[in-house]
C-alpha cells in the first residue's frame, strides 16, 4: 500500500520529489517529458527545479529546466495539480547572492519560464552571508504577501543562519521558512545531521534532500571494473574509491537482495526514515530509471535494516 503525501507547510507532496537538473541537461525536451509524465501518472506531484539549471551546459543561460517544467504544465494543462519548487540566487553572476533586488527580478523570471502566477516553494538555493537574514526574509515575506509565492525554504544554508532566519520570522511575524533542502545521503551525513537537522527538528522544518543517490553511485550501477556511461560517472563513480562507499554498496545489497528490492529504492528509503526528512529528493534521466525511484512510497525499512545500513554509511 503506497505511502501517503506528506505535508510541508501548506503544502501536500508526493513521497518523492523530483529532480530537476537533468531537464535541459541530460534529457532533452521530449524525455523530460516523458519523465514527467510518467511521474505524474504515478501519482507524482513535488517537481524541484532552480533558476540555474542547467546553466554549466555549454550553449544553455540557465532557466532550461524551468522552461522545460512550464511548457510541460501549459501542454497538459495541470498546473494546478503540481507542487513547484523552485530557487533563486546562485545564478549565473548577474543573478548570484540574494540581496532584495535580485530576488525581486529573478522570481519574476522563473514565473515567466514556468509560465505560472505563483511559485508554491521558493527556496533561497545558497545562503549569502552578505545579506542580512532581515533583508532576505522581509524580502520573501513580500512576494508571499503578493501571491507570487506560497511558502519559502532555504537550501545550503548553516545552523547558525538558520536559526537566526526563523527567529526573525517569529519576532516580526513575517513569513517563516517551512522547509530545508540540504545535501544528504548515505555516503554524506555530515552537512545535515548535527545542528543543521537539530534546528530544522526544534521548528518543525521539512527536510528534502538532494542527492539522495549521489548522483547515482546509490542505485548501485557503479561497480568495480563496471564502465557507467553517464555525465555524472566521475563524480559519483569516486564513492567507490572510499571504504564507506564500499560499505555502504554491500549493505544496501543485502536489503536490497532481502526486500526484493532494487538498490535505489532502499537507499531512499534509509533517508525518508530519517527525522525531519518529508521527501528524498531525486532524478531520473529517462522513464526506465524511475520506477525504482518511486517505489520508496512503497518501502518501509525495519529498524534493523536502517541500523544495518547506518552503521555501513558511519
Ligand atoms: N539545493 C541544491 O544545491 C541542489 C544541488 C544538487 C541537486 N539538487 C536537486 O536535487 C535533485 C537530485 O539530485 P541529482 O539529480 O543531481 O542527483 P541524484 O538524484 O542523486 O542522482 C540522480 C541520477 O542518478 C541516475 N539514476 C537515477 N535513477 C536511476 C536508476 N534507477 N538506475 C540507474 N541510474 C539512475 C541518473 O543519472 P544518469 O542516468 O545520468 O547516471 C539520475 O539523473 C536535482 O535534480 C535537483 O533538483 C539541489
Amino acid at each position: 500500500m503506497a505511502d501517503t503525501h506528506r505535508t510541508i507547510g501548506s503544502l501536500s507532496v508526493h513521497p518523492l520529489a523530483l529532480g530537476g537538473n537533468v531537464f535541459g541537461w541530460t534529457a532533452d525536451e521530449k524525455q523530460s517529458f516523458a519523465v514527467l509524465d510518467a511521474y505524474a501518472e504515478a501519482g507524482g506531484n513535488f517537481l524541484d527545479t532552480a533558476d540555474v539549471y542547467s546553466a554549466w551546459v555549454p550553449g544553455n543561460q540557465g532557466g532550461e529546466s524551468e522552461t522545460v517544467i512550464g511548457d510541460w504544465m501549459a501542454a497538459r494543462g495541470n498546473r494546478d495539480a503540481v507542487v513547484v519548487a523552485t530557487k533563486v540566487g546562485h545564478g549565473v553572476p548577474e543573478h548570484r547572492g540574494l540581496k532584495p533586488a535580485v530576488i525581486k527580478a529573478d522570481v519574476e523570471a522563473s514565473l515567466r519560464r514556468l509560465r505560472t502566477d505563483r511559485i508554491d516553494l521558493y527556496y533561497t538555493h545558497v545562503d549569502d552571508e552578505s545579506v542580512p537574514v532581515e533583508d532576505i526574509i522581509t524580502t520573501l515575506d513580500a512576494l508571499v504577501k503578493e501571491g507570487k509565492v506560497r511558502e519559502i525554504a532555504a537550501s545550503n544554508i548553516t545552523a547558525e543562519r538558520l536559526r537566526a532566519s526563523l527567529a526573525f520570522s517569529e519576532a516580526s511575524g513575517l513569513a517563516k521558512y517551512v522547509a530545508i533542502q540540504p545535501h544528504y545521503n548515505l555516503v554524506s551525513r555530515d552537512t545535515y545531521e548535527g545542528d543543521l537537522a537539530a534546528a530544522a527538528a526544534e521548528h518543525g522544518l521539512a527536510a528534502v534532500p538532494y542527492f539522495a543517490l549521489a548522483s547515482g553511485f546509490l542505485t548501485g550501477k557503479y561497480r568495480p571494473g563496471a564502465t557507467v556511461d553517464s555525465a555524472r560517472a566521475s563524480g559519483a563513480g569516486k564513492h567507490l574509491e572510499s571504504e564507506r562507499g564500499v560499505r555502504v554498496l554491500a549493505a544496501l545489497d543485502e536489503v536490497a537482495a532481502a526486500r526484493g528490492a532494487e538498490v535505489a529504492t532502499v537507499a531512499l528509503a534509509w533517508l525518508a526514515a530519517q527525522p525531519t526528512v518529508a521527501t528524498p529528493l531525486a532524478s531520473a534521466r529517462t522513464v526506465d530509471q524511475l520506477p525504482a525511484l518511486l517505489a520508496v512510497a512503497d518501502l518501509k525499512l525495519t529498524d534493523t535494516e536502517l541500523t544495518k545500513l547506518t552503521a555501513a554509511s558511519a
